[in-house]
């Protein structure tokens, strides 16, 4: 890793200031207050190991807005990764391709591994169950679009012991005052407990319920996430968690009329399409603000 390099591998190494540092500049991009020439002659290279739409394709559209060009590793079949090619000596290579390396990959710490030996930026793309920074940001600039962020009451709900979008997310809200915390999951499927030791450590209060129908009346953000089935282990264990929740428009009649409902997306079954049209439903949104988000990041990354 070079002196100089600014990597985002995860928000945890972010303090509030750099957070909200991205999330206005987001808004900037957001109002179409840029030129289209801010990263002209700057290389991108996208490396996916793992499938991806919104990550994949929004940080390309960010890129390209901003006058950059993408470098593509494809799929990974078609890569020397099935020569056997370390991801060290993958990352080492790439550094002298691109401007930035934007990495997905199903390790958790991978994207952290790839910095150390990278010598351009390198942004987390999602680490296994790990993190998902620019989610994350985009789950932020959306909530700051309907509310303040502090003194409310965010409900996750779902795969909470596999979904980075979840972990990543909560590590950030530790950095707002007054965040409570409720969790919404199948048993098995909870907040894994070193982080929920981490987020209590961090001053964040987590209120772990049984049921969303008892939880919905007291929610300001309903986030919701897929069971992550490519992380179950035994996929005998996932059929057994399959369609245990679902929000429909019948649960949201509970809810307070400000509240609104979250998805990083893609959704399988969780969350009934009857909701899509509903004022709550922000989901679509949300993802649409993955360009916004993404262009701050490259920019601030990237900018010289
Ligand atoms: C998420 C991910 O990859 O963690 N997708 C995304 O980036 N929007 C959520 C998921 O796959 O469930």
């Amino acid at each position: 890793m070079t002196h100089d390099q600014k990597n985002i591998l995860s928000v945890r190494d972010m303090d509030r200031e750099e957070i909200d540092a991205l999330l206005t500049a987001a808004a900037k991009f957001d109002q179409k207050k840029f030129t289209g020439h801010e990263l002209e002659g700057k290389i991108l290279a996208v490396l996916f190991f793992e499938p991806s739409t919104r990550t994949r394709m929004s940080f390309a559209s960010a890129m390209m807005r901003l006058g950059g060009k993408i470098l593509n590793l494809g799929s990974v079949e078609a890569s020397s990764i099935v020569k056997g090619e370390t991801l060290s000596d993958t990352i080492r290579v790439i550094s002298g391709y691109a401007d930035a390396i934007v990495l997905r990959h199903p390790k958790e710490g991978a994207a952290r591994l790839a910095s150390e030996v990278a010598s351009v930026p390198v942004i987390n793309g999602g680490d296994g169950a790990g993190q998902h920074p620019s989610q994350t940001l985009l789950d932020l600039f959306t909530i700051r679009k309907s509310m303040k962020l502090e003194n409310i009451d965010i409900g996750l709900q779902g795969d909470l012991r596999y979904g980075r979008t979840v972990h990543s997310l909560a590590a950030a809200l530790t950095k707002y005052d007054d965040i409570r915390l409720h969790t919404i999951a199948p048993e098995g499927l909870d907040l894994p407990s070193h982080l929920k030791q981490d987020l209590t450590d961090a001053g964040m209060e987590i209120i772990v319920h049984e049921n969303i129908e008892e939880t919905i009346p007291e929610l300001d953000v309903l986030y919701v996430t897929r069971l992550q089935r490519e992380r179950f282990p035994d996929p005998a264990a996932f059929a057994s968690f399959a369609a245990t929740y679902r929000v429909t428009p019948e649960l949201l009649e509970r809810a307070k009329p400000s509240m609104i409902v979250l998805h990083p997306l893609p959704r399988v079954d969780e969350i009934d399409q009857s909701v899509d049209n509903l004022p709550c439903a922000k989901y679509f949104q949300q993802a649409h603000y993955g360009v916004p988000i993404r262009m701050a990041m490259l920019d601030e990354v990237m900018r010289s």
